[in-house]
């Protein structure tokens, strides 16, 4: 299982555009704290990229039906099944790998909400104080969950500002320009 394959299978299993979206940004998140840890980037950015490949159809069995096709079909490292696995609030999350994905899952869809709404909906305007603030009201993008990205950034071991400054930042450098509309 390599980045070019995670991508092919997330795409086969999932039609949506907007999950397509989540999941890279998701890889995006992934590849700036692998890179950050000094960690394997490739493992990081495969376990964000498949994390949800099997909610669109699977939806009730989410994500245990993937984590069995990953097993049954692909050589996919166990660490990598087992942060998948670990994505869902009470689960276990034996290693950083899992806690990175639960930490930034959410917080991806906050930082694109707050993106979106802009004018310009350019991303790489977005401020971070305006990020903050948008975390702070709930009413905002209220499918985001606040309290699982703090129990996230705890358990990872992060500050919580930092982590939303590092989530945004490793969408901005990534981030295409807006053409102007
Ligand atoms: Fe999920
Ligand atoms: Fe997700």
């Amino acid at each position: 299982m390599d980045r070019a394959e995670a991508y092919r299978l997330m795409c086969e299993h999932t039609p949506s555009e907007s999950l397509r979206r989540h999941m890279l940004n998701v890889e995006t998140a992934m590849r700036w704290y692998a890179r950050h840890w000094g960690e394997d980037e490739e493992l990081y950015a495969v376990t964000g990229l498949l994390h949800d490949f099997d909610y669109e159809q699977h939806p009730e069995e989410h994500p245990v039906w993937g984590v069995r096709y990953l097993r049954e079909h692909t050589d996919t490292p166990e660490v990598v099944l087992e942060a998948i696995l670990g994505h869902v609030a009470s689960a276990p999350r034996p290693t950083r790998l899992a806690k990175t994905l639960f930490a930034v899952d959410e917080l991806t869809g906050l930082v694109q909400a707050a993106a979106l709404i802009r004018p310009d909906k350019d991303l790489r305007k977005l401020e971070f104080s305006s990020l903050k603030k948008r975390f702070k009201s709930r009413a905002f993008a209220a499918g985001v969950n606040r309290d699982e990205v703090e129990q996230g950034a705890r358990e990872l071991g992060v500050d919580l500002e930092e982590h939303l400054a590092n989530v945004l930042r490793a969408m901005q450098e990534v981030a295409e320009p807006q053409a102007a509309s």
